[in-house]
């Protein structure tokens, strides 16, 4: 819905204004991204609607004409994190009348107009899908809200990208989730599934692939109930792995129930497909994934990890976690930590459940919170033990390191592993976007020391 508190922008909505055709005046912008990786991308897309318009980043909001904080609405948490943060803005703007504040993300889509009712020195917010009328939005006088879900795809109005990040990124391929897990708020601030064409997908990854990028991750909130132009998730993906020059794959976030045979295969006979996959499955307890409407069993899950891991061994997995949804019992959570145990993950994401507004589980009885609070701590300590002992095992083995960015010490590379362990490499003569093999030699908290061999 659109809900455009007065006056309206000066060009239709979707309409970039070209009037002023003359070299924008420069300008610099401050994001903050909150959030999942689906957020990092879309941010990167708003800098690069904006870098159209003069705005160059900037990482300093005293420097900023204009600062958009691309939020989460995912837990109220990070939800509430937003109106602190407006509220620290307050000397900025005061200093500056004229620094534009904009709020974009899955808060926007959920609270609209509400946000600028509570506060008043936001110029705008734009929800998910409309992010690319920013520029006609910033031509407008007063406050402007635009969280409608727009007949036209904003695919089709972003500029070509320019931005990148090095030899790695972000591919948004579908958006948006019909599985109305009964926890969640997704399926109604990022709307029904979408997945975007193939032809467009692979055009985008040649573009990448030819500035430089090794490694695409390809995005979705159920990155694998993709089905763009008839085409699943694993037809994608092999077409893309005929890309030259494009050395790595991975995707996320998926769905267990989405697991088709094909994408099993993929991870079998596809090279570049790395061994890492998230698959959340939020709760060993059958009756709670039965409440949480879930679909399947913690017996399926268990079944399908044997069939990814019987076409690839080395397979790391991670998940996310819920612990204390409405009716949880002690054996419940039990359940969940046999499974973890039964697993044996790589990582994991795990939360303490927050009820949201309008989701069907925020109708529940909640768990008491010392209770969810101690499930939690003893769950993060069991994954904890998991990701240590994943990454020891790492040790003196041959991996390949994509290298990102150079390391703290002289002469040492950054890069993760295929399995997406952050690897720490002397190497003088490395550079960024070099993909090297090397020997782990050392594992530390969150990362590996390695030794390059070629
Ligand atoms: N409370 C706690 N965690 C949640 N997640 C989603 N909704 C909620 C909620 N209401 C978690 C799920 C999901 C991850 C992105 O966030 O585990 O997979
Ligand atoms: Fe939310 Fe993921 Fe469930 Fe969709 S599948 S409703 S995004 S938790």
């Amino acid at each position: 819905m659109t809900d455009q508190t007065s006056p309206k922008p000066a060009t239709p909505a979707g309409q970039a204004d070209r009037s002023a055709d003359a070299a924008p005046v420069p300008r610099k912008l401050f994001i903050k991204t909150y959030g999942c990786q689906m957020n990092v991308y879309d941010s990167e897309r708003m800098a690069e609607v904006l870098g159209a318009e003069g705005y160059t980043r900037t990482d300093t909001v005293e420097d900023a004409d204009m600062v958009l904080l691309n939020t989460c609405h995912i837990r109220e948490k990070a939800s509430e994190k937003l109106y602190s943060d407006l509220g620290r803005l307050k000397p900025a703007k005061l200093a500056k009348p004229d620094l534009k504040i904009g709020v974009a993300g899955c808060v926007a889509q959920a609270e609209g107009g509400e946000i600028l009712r509570r506060m008043p020195l936001v110029d705008l917010v734009v929800g998910p899908q409309s992010y690319h009328r920013l520029p006609a939005m910033m031509r407008a006088e007063g406050q402007v809200v635009d969280t409608d879900f727009p007949a036209e795809d904003k695919f089709d109005h972003l500029p070509e990208r320019r931005a990148l990040r090095g030899p790695t990124a972000f591919l948004t391929v579908q958006e948006g989730c019909d599985k109305f897990c009964a926890f969640c708020v997704v399926p109604y601030t990022r709307g029904a599934e979408v997945s975007r064409p193939p032809e467009r997908l692979l055009a985008e990854a040649r573009d990448l692939v030819s500035r430089g990028v090794r490694e695409i991750t390809l995005l979705g909130q159920n990155v694998n109930a993709y089905h763009g132009g008839g085409w699943g998730l694993a037809r994608l993906l092999r077409e893309l792995a005929g890309i030259e020059g494009l050395e790595r794959l991975r995707y996320t976030t998926s769905h267990p129930n989405d697991m088709e045979d094909d994408l099993i295969a993929a991870h079998g006979d596809l090279p570049q497909l790395m061994p890492y996959l998230h698959l959340p499955v939020q709760s060993g307890s059958d009756r709670i994934l039965k409440a949480m409407n879930r679909k399947h069993t913690a017996a399926d899950y268990l079944r399908l990890v044997e069939r990814i891991r019987a076409v690839r061994p080395d397979i790391l997995l991670s998940s996310d976690f819920i612990v204390g949804f409405p009716g949880e019992t002690d054996a419940d959570f039990e359940a969940t930590m046999d499974l973890i145990a039964a697993i044996g993950y790589g990582a994991a994401f795990s939360f303490k459940y927050s009820a949201r507004p309008g989701t069907p589980a925020a109708e529940k009885t909640p768990v008491a919170p010392d209770i969810a609070d101690e499930r939690l701590q003893r769950l993060q300590s069991l994954v904890t033990q998991q990701q240590r002992a994943a990454q020891e095992a790492m040790v003196g083995r041959e991996v390949s390191v994509l290298y990102e960015k150079p390391g703290r010490l002289p002469g040492q590379m950054v890069g993760k592993s295929d399995h997406l362990h952050a690897v720490h490499v002397t190497d003088p003569a490395g550079k960024v976007g070099d993909l090297v093999r090397v020997r782990v030699t050392a594992s530390s908290t969150n990362s590996l020391a390695a030794e390059r061999l070629d």
